[in-house]
């Protein structure tokens, strides 16, 4: 109802013909504007409804006699910047598989990115994040062209690979295929994320590429914690969103089912012995080791 309201006012708004500049508009652009204008009414009234919500939460906490701001505001932490001399972990989100990619799936690859820089940028600390290998004009480049002053993120865009802008030795390809389980995140390590989205179509490439390139790789320690009955291969965002909260200090068991949509069915592991039991067949490690098989 309230819908129908706004299309009629912004048809009024909007007629097929521009009367004070006398230029027509095509039925596609009078469509384009009223759903432009459509979003815009619908962004201030969420903007509305939010101030509001805070509004009462904080009349609330002084009602009851409580502070009412425990840590930063969401826009404080939007002003956080990156401090990329710090000593902590680097994230690299591997690029270069543009051309294996159908043009739906970049366009998810990207959504994802700005998934993980919103995110990193709200982050009380954020993580110091590359995109590597993207090719001039290429595919990931053309999508992410859509986000409007992408360019100004802070993230380090490069068409680089992470392998000449980083130490080898420091690298870790994260890749669900390896027999190496990540236990914890090591000070001044870049750990890389394959910025592939391939329904499984291209099932252990990045496992693959890493032994190639001899670098170490581990998979997250998922079976270690939490009982999934589908796939452990989780999306860009998902593994990022992990790293950053168990940068934060959180355990592994809470943050994997924090993350994990709850169409995984994640559940914890039910005791010790259940972990220890399967963990036999596999390496657990700190990813110390320098073997890449
Ligand atoms: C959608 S997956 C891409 C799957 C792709 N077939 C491959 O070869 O990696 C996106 C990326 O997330 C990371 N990833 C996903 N699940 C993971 C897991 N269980 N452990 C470690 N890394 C994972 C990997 O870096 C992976 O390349």
């Amino acid at each position: 109802m309230a819908d129908t309201h706004v299309t009629n006012a912004l048809e009024t708004a909007f007629p097929l013909t521009n009367v004070t500049e006398v230029v027509p508009i095509s039925k596609r652009q009078r469509k384009k504007l009223i759903k432009l204008e459509q979003w815009e009414i619908k962004k201030k009234e969420k903007r509305l409804k939010e101030k509001e919500k805070m509004r009462q939460r904080k009349l609330k906490a002084v009602q009851n006699g409580l502070p009412v701001r425990n840590g930063p505001s969401r826009k404080e932490l939007k002003r956080n910047k990156v401090d990329y001399s710090k000593s902590g972990i680097t994230v690299a989100v591997d690029l270069s598989f543009g051309g294996m990619m159908m043009d739906k799936d970049v366009a998810k690859c990207v959504k994802q990115l700005l998934r993980i820089y919103t995110m990193n940028r709200r982050s009380e600390m954020p993580i110091p994040l590359h995109f590597t290998g993207i090719q001039p004009e290429g595919v990931i480049e053309k999508h992410l062209k859509r986000n409007d002053g992408y360019q100004h993120w802070d993230v380090k865009f490069s068409s680089e690979s992470f392998l000449s802008l980083f130490d080898k030795q420091k690298l870790i390809y994260l890749t669900s295929e390896s027999d190496n389980v990540l236990t914890e995140l090591e000070k001044d390590h870049v750990y890389v994320i394959g910025g592939l989205v391939d329904h499984n179509q291209h099932k252990g490439h990045c496992h693959t590429l890493a032994n190639k390139m001899g670098i170490r790789h581990a998979r997250l320690p998922l079976s270690e914690h939490i009982v999934i009955k589908t796939r452990t291969i989780l999306t860009i965002n998902q593994v990022f969103e992990i790293l950053m909260k168990i940068q934060l200090g959180k355990k592994w068991q809470e943050t994997l089912l924090e993350v994990l949509p709850k169409r995984k069915g994640a559940k914890p592991l039910a005791s010790e012995s259940d972990q220890i039991e399967k963990n036999e067949p596999e390496e657990t490690l700190v990813v110390e080791q320098h073997e890449t098989s």
